[in-house]
């Protein structure tokens, strides 16, 4: 017996046996651990691959909510007294607008009737104290869309000219301002326009030619005064 084990209560404890396990004992327990572990593999398994498609697929499910549901981000997009967004984007109703209506007379008919609507004596007739724009609505709507040509009396002064088909570049809208402009301009008595009127004799006339002065006082004579 050597002086070291005679100072412990369990002698001949090896070096192994210190945690309570033989090194027999270890050997063992790790054996049974080394089984239990998958057998290492190359390349990847499948498994991850579809959580990171699951992932791409919920972001672009994600995305697509959000652009269709997010109310263009709106701070009043959850307010459910706040006027629909549909309604709030979508086309106003028109109102005749004279100012821009005489903003498109300045250009695209004051060359030949001038701005102040007096037209220019043995040239182009006047607008301002014409009975033409005035009284029925489609007369002079047909002459903007289709032009006018021949011989023609206004105010008792005699013309023979030739007015383009201005109207068939503009758009219904555009047509509607510039004729309740020239109707309620210099002094000048009529009822604004609607660009649904304007539509409605568009269609009607077709993409036809000038009338004649004759032609169009058939169809619209003007009021007497
Ligand atoms: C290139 C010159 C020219 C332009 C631009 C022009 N007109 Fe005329 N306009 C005439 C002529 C010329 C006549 C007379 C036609 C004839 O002799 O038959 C006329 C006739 C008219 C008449 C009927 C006669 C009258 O004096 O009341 C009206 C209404 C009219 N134009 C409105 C317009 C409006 C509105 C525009 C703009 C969208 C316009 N015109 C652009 C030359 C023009």
């Amino acid at each position: 017996m050597s002086q070291h084990s005679q100072n412990n209560d369990k002698p001949n404890r090896s070096f192994g046996e210190q945690g309570g396990l033989s090194d027999s004992r270890l050997v063992e327990v790790h054996s049974h651990l080394a089984r239990d572990k998958e057998e290492p593999s190359e390349g990847f398994s499948i498994l991850p691959i579809v959580i990171v498609f699951i992932f791409c697929g919920f972001g672009f499910w994600a995305g697509v909510y959000l652009t269709r549901n997010s109310g263009g981000f709106s701070a009043s997009s959850f307010d459910l007294d706040a006027p629909k967004l549909a309604a709030d984007n979508g086309p106003k109703a028109f109102e005749p607008d004279v100012a821009k209506g005489e903003k498109l007379f300045i250009q695209q008919c004051a060359a030949c009737h001038q701005a102040t609507g007096l037209g220019v004596p043995g040239a182009f007739p006047p607008l301002a104290g014409s009975p033409w724009p005035v009284g029925n609505e489609e007369r002079v709507i047909k002459i903007v869309l289709a032009g006018l040509a021949g011989e023609i009396e206004v105010n008792g002064q005699k013309y023979v000219g030739n007015m383009p088909n201005i109207g068939a570049g503009l758009k219904d809208a555009q047509v509607a301002n510039i004729v309740s402009y020239v109707r309620s301009a210099w002094g000048n008595k009529g009822e604004p326009v609607m660009d649904t009127k304007v539509a409605e004799v568009r269609k009607a006339i077709g993409g036809r030619g000038q009338y004649s002065p004759k032609e169009i006082l058939d169809q619209h004579p003007l009021e007497s005064k």
